[in-house]
């Protein structure tokens, strides 16, 4: 059977997120379809430090090692996130010590990753969701200001400057929030700040039926001169507000998720030339962050391979055309 990879080789890299025990229980399926890998989880800041000065690299270690002996390439996920950053970087400190701490962080990262990964996510999802917001409140943005982003990417590239520098974020061909996106990084970009890419997430459920706004975000992104990278992919099988479970999906519902796979990788191969990766956000349905989310152990069926990591419906539509 023609694998992922092979069949992608002359469009883009084929990625897949993985964590420190999917290398070993799905290690034929990911060696077999991908190569490209990013941590899901291992080189998140509360995970590699979740303690000040604490550093434990190794279920990192052991996933760059990985990549390392089986030829798969690497992103970087995440240097800095509202989310999964532990507590204590914002607990007693200044503005400089704060500024301090982020810089140690970025230094530790490149110093350990920086030569292993292709591309890296230096600020994820850094803008505000509603209506009336720009940049997102968090606590880098309390701490350090409107600059905290220009700063996490100068830093960046000084620790890592082989990487190309990624801005990465969700919801991310909705166009109220694909213009902030753009304003972001066009503002960056003329200040001379190194951002190198947009990373769209491309979190997207069956009935998703924008393929104009896929097309029209990727446009308007390209506008910038950046180089774009489908960052997490999935297809939910449910709508973002439904919180309702099913035994499993119906027949339609895999053909519905197919259709959408088929439809965004049509597009995906038309710009083979500014797309470098198109990572899954998982390896197979049994080790998908949706069995988890929004709804904690609801099944989802969101991925190409299923729970017995065989090939679906949605694996086919895009091998066959
Ligand atoms: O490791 C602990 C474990 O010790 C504990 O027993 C268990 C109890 O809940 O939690 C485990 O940690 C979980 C971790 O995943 C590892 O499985 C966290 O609770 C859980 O919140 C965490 O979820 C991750 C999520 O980011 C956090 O926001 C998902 O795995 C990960 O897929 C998801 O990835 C994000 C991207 O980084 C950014 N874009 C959105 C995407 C989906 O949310």
């Amino acid at each position: 059977m023609e694998t992922l990879k092979e069949k992608y080789k002359d469009y883009f890299l084929i990625g897949a997120a993985v964590n420190a025990s999917t290398i070993r229980t799905h290690g034929e399926l990911i060696k077999d379809h991908f190569n490209s890998i990013t941590c899901e989880n291992e080189m998140k800041f509360s995970n590699l430090c979740p303690r000040e000065k604490e550093y434990q690299f190794e279920k990192a270690d052991t996933i760059v090692q990985f990549a390392k002996d089986n030829e798969l390439k690497m992103r970087m996920h995440t240097l800095v996130w509202h989310n999964q950053t532990p507590e204590w970087v914002f607990l007693d400190t200044t503005k400089e010590g704060l500024e301090e701490r982020l810089s140690n962080h970025i230094h530790m990262l490149g110093k350990r990753y920086g030569k292993d990964c292709y591309s890296v996510d230096v600020v994820n999802e850094a803008i505000e969701d509603k209506l009336d917001g720009f940049l997102r409140e968090s606590s880098w943005l309390q701490g350090l200001g409107n600059d905290y982003i220009e700063r996490a990417f100068l830093l960046a590239k000084q620790e890592m400057p082989e990487a190309k520098l990624f801005y990465n974020d969700y919801n991310e061909t909705n166009p109220i929030k694909r213009d902030k996106i753009f304003k972001l990084i066009k503002e960056l970009k003329e200040k001379g700040i190194p951002v190198d890419g947009i990373g769209m997430q491309c979190h997207i459920n069956i009935y998703h039926s924008s393929m104009d706004e896929l097309k029209e975000a990727i446009e308007k992104y390209l506008s910038l001169g950046v180089s774009i990278e489908i960052t997490e992919m999935d297809v939910s099988m449910f709508r973002h507000e439904d919180r309702s479970e099913i035994l499993k999906p119906t027949i339609e519902q895999y053909k519905a998720q197919a259709r959408v796979y088929k439809e965004c990788f049509q597009i995906f191969r038309e710009y083979k030339n500014d797309i470098t990766s198109v990572t899954l956000w998982g390896v197979s349905d049994d080790v998908s962050w949706l069995n988890h989310f929004p709804v904690n152990n609801r099944r989802n069926w969101p991925l190409l391979f299923d729970e017995m990591m065989k090939p679906k419906e949605a694996f086919y539509e895009i091998m066959n055309f």
